[in-house]
């Protein structure tokens, strides 16, 4: 039953420690009280996913690495065949998502989807270089967000591209045409979120696009369930390495 699922989940979100010596320890704290009915829930919280994996998948290449993974949910979003690509790696250091990300490959009998323990910092495939590299609502869980980014560079071939979709919040003087979110969003939702090692910056979009060449930047704003006239930002970008 939904409801029953939506609570176990709030009840880890809310009591889960998000502590450990590690940070693979720490998430694995959190995630494993909710792995199952991680799907369900994060479907409805972890929006602009879909239209991000589309767009970035329009054009097959022959390696896409997905950084932080998780249970591999980004597959069902692409545009496309999966099986054009020669080789797909979902690289998280959680092994209780990973496991629903394995239940998942076995399902739709994906033969060139590979899961990876590893660190999104560190992970280098063994072709040495990507068409594609995501991170849809990773990045702001990865600590150090900008050693994750200079590994998507390090990966990717010219031409190649870059997805990202996750929450943030705006700089207070954002750039020209950018969103500009008030004082309490600002502090509220990074706030919110970092009890559960979440950390929304308002840096992560300014670097895309200056590091990357934008083909879609959409800046929008969520509802969370369980939380009536509270919306939280997020953003969908994906480029291409100069
Ligand atoms: C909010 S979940 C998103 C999972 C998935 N991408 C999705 O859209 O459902 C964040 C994921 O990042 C992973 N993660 C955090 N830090 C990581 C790191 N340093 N290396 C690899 N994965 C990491 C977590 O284990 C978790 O699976």
């Amino acid at each position: 039953m939904q409801l029953a699922r939506d609570l176990r989940v709030l009840r880890s979100l809310i009591l889960a420690p998000a502590t450990g010596a590690t940070h693979a320890a720490r998430l694995n704290g959190f995630y494993r009280g909710q792995a199952e009915d991680y799907d369900d829930f994060r479907q409805r919280l972890l929006q602009g996913r879909r239209q991000m994996i589309r767009q970035a998948t329009a054009e097959p290449g022959r390696i896409w690495v997905d950084l932080g993974a998780g249970t591999g949910a980004n597959l069902e979003y692409t545009s496309g065949d999966l099986h054009q690509w020669q080789r797909i790696y979902l690289v998280d250091l959680c092994p209780a998502l990973q496991e629903i990300a394995c239940r998942r490959i076995v399902r739709h009998a994906w033969r060139n989807v590979e899961v990876v323990q590893a660190d999104a910092t560190e992970f280098v495939p063994p072709e040495g270089v990507a068409d594609l590299v995501t991170f849809s609502y990773s990045l702001t869980m990865i600590p150090d967000w900008y050693a994750a980014l200079a590994q998507a560079v390090r990966l990717l071939r010219p031409g190649g591209r870059i997805g990202v979709a996750d929450f943030y919040v705006s700089r207070k003087f954002p750039a020209p045409g950018g969103a500009r979110h008030s004082l309490f969003t600002r502090h509220f939702w990074p706030l919110w979120f970092s009890r559960d090692n979440v950390f929304l910056s308002a840096d992560h979009l300014p670097y895309l696009r200056d590091r990357f060449t934008s083909e879609t930047v959409s800046e929008q704003r969520a509802r969370l369930p369980f939380l009536p006239g509270f919306t939280v930002p997020y953003y969908v970008f994906v480029g291409r390495m100069p």
